[in-house]
């Protein structure tokens, strides 16, 4: 791939109002560009918010300005000079419009598209995260609520490694409890009337672990539902390493003594405990029989992530009923030492929770005999659904039977995905297939449509991408052609935003509003092709321009894949 591009399109108009503001109020260097998108296009397309604030600052000091608005012309008058912008006006009370070149957009997307769009990733302040999701307990089937884990922790994990952020993928499955139970079971089985003493028992735990091991590896029944988790994952495309609680185990007494070093850990009521302010319960971490429990392990893993693994944003994705938890480890940890206090900060712990999954009459969703809904039913039914509709299409007797299925696959899948990373995360979300599976409104199906349309202009034009890369330029003319343009230049922006918040929906809603965006684009430029041909673009190829759009449009699509 080619060179690196220098930053979003809002750090480099950032970086303008930098060298303006240095010029304009040298004595206030600790204030940032304020940069935002404008809201109305009628205006421009970013904004400068800065001369409210400054004015504020200097109008005690010296009568340099008269107002906000006078800070707001110095600030546009002391920009530099950048082939970027075209111009700037000022609005209210100070804020500075800019409207971009559409010379030097046209140019940028030409580069986005040959250099690739992976060159136009955004910089994030990690290098290394971890993300522990999915996380089902082992012994349980994996139902609905996990599977939100899995999306929304997937997601996440392929917009920081887009983002070029090395990302350690972590299934934190509840694995303890079930290797003791293992254990406890094997040990009844052996000696039912307990003529070993429990001494003789503990000397003998290896072999004992092993023996049982054994037996549990071939019970036909757990072994069955292991699999069944390990089936639906690989289904979603997802792909993460395994290290379960039990992993940490043996390091625990090591963190506790640290922790016990720093004066956090006291005893209370048989149990020890770690006392956070503001909370009406302790943290308990070792329980008044002297076992460990999830607070202990999770302790353990923030330690070993930080330390061992070198993590420096640790996320963390279960459910919100969980927040209370982790704000305590969290906590916990900064008393420690072992986080800044200061959350906006890295090294960084963050709870990504999210909202329940809610059946159509509202209550949590559950099958009619009560019981919680199976992932693997649910991938089923999607899958289905779909089939059934394309059959309806016609599609079986245009189609091989695996190009059926590949595709009810494809359709059905994403589908529940996207149903469940389109909301903002924290709200409950309702599960509908027929909402989800929709050709119309903000579903996948939707979005695979336009992909799909994208695919089949180009494939009529005979030409393979690489080919149109390297003829025709892209020029901006028609004003929803421009919209397009500036759409795709904001990319990197919004999988930042997206990746800074933890909110997959960012860019899902990037990516709508993109299909629109081009939708209105196809209907409203092809017709006036003829026209517009003679009379603006006479010497040019104005159907490869078109394909530039539509390259580049796949090329996000992809990486927004890439993304899912
Ligand atoms: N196994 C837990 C559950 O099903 C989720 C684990 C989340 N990760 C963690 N480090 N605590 O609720």
């Amino acid at each position: 791939s080619g060179p690196r591009n220098v930053g979003s399109l809002k750090q480099q108009i950032a970086k303008l109002f930098e060298e303006s503001l240095r010029r304009t109020v040298p004595d206030e260097l600790d204030v940032d560009p304020a940069i935002a998108s404008c809201q109305n296009p009628k205006f421009g397309d970013y904004q400068c918010n800065n001369a409210m604030g400054l004015w504020s600052k200097v109008k005690g000091k010296g009568a340099q300005f008269k107002g906000p608005q006078p800070i707001g012309q110095a600030l546009m008058k002391n920009l530099p000079p950048s082939e970027m912008i075209e111009s700037c006006t000022i609005a209210g009370p100070g804020f500075v419009n800019v409207i971009l070149s559409k010379h030097w957009m046209a140019q940028s997307i030409h580069n986005m598209l040959v250099n690739g769009i992976e060159t136009w990733s955004p910089e994030l302040p990690v290098k290394r995260a971890v993300v522990d999701f999915s996380s089902p307990n082992i012994a349980k089937e994996m139902h609905v609520g996990h599977l939100r884990s899995t999306i929304i922790g997937d997601t996440l994990a392929r917009m920081l490694e887009y983002s070029k952020v090395e990302v350690l993928r972590r299934n934190h499955v509840g694995d303890w409890g079930t290797q003791f139970g293992m254990l406890i079971e094997y040990l009844f089985e052996k000696f039912p009337s307990g003529e070993v003493s429990s001494a003789q028992a503990i000397g003998d735990l290896e072999a004992f672990y092993k023996a049982s091991k054994q037996r549990f590896d071939s019970d036909p029944a757990f072994k069955e539902r292991a699999q069944k988790a390990v089936v639906s994952l690989q289904r979603l495309g997802v792909h993460l390493e395994e290290k379960g609680e039990s992993f940490y185990n043996p390091y625990i007494p090591g963190v506790l003594e640290l922790l016990n070093e720093k004066g956090l850990i006291e005893e209370s009521e048989g149990s020890r405990v770690i006392f956070i302010e503001g909370k009406n319960i302790p943290l308990i971490v070792v329980k008044k029989d002297g076992g460990y429990n999830y607070a202990s392990t999770d302790l353990a893993a923030l330690w070993y992530r930080l330390n061992e693994e070198k993590a420096e944003w640790i996320i963390y994705l279960t459910d919100v009923g969980q927040r209370e938890h982790f704000e305590m480890v969290f906590t916990a940890a900064k008393r420690a030492g072992w986080l800044p206090a200061d959350d906006s900060k890295y090294p960084k712990a963050s709870h990504v929770g999210f909202g329940l999954v809610l059946g159509e009459d509202g209550k949590r969703f559950r099958t009619r005999s009560t019981e919680t809904v199976k992932l693997v039913d649910l991938l089923d039914e999607a899958k289905s659904r779909c089939r059934e509709a394309l059959i309806q299409r016609g599609k079986a007797e245009e189609w091989t039977t695996e190009e059926l299925d590949k595709t009810a696959e494809a359709v059905g899948y994403g589908a529940v995905k996207y149903a469940d990373l389109k909301n903002h995360r924290t709200t409950n979300y309702t599960f509908n297939f027929d909402q989800m599976l929709s050709d119309k409104g903000n579903t996948a199906v939707y979005l695979l449509y336009a992909h799909a349309r994208i695919c089949s202009i180009i494939r009529r034009s005979g030409k393979d991408i690489e080919e149109l890369k390297k003829i025709g330029t892209v020029e901006l003319t028609h004003p929803d052609e421009r919209v397009l343009g500036l759409h795709l230049l904001q990319f990197p922006e919004i999988v930042e935003e997206a990746c800074i918040n933890l909110l997959p929906n960012v860019l899902c809603e990037y990516l709508y509003n993109l299909s629109e965006d081009f939708t209105r684009f196809y209907t409203n430029c092809q017709k006036p092709r003829a026209e517009t041909l003679v009379s603006t673009f006479s010497n040019k190829n104005l159907n490869t321009m078109y394909k530039h759009q539509y390259i580049c449009f796949i090329d996000q699509l992809k990486s927004a894949e890439a993304c899912f």
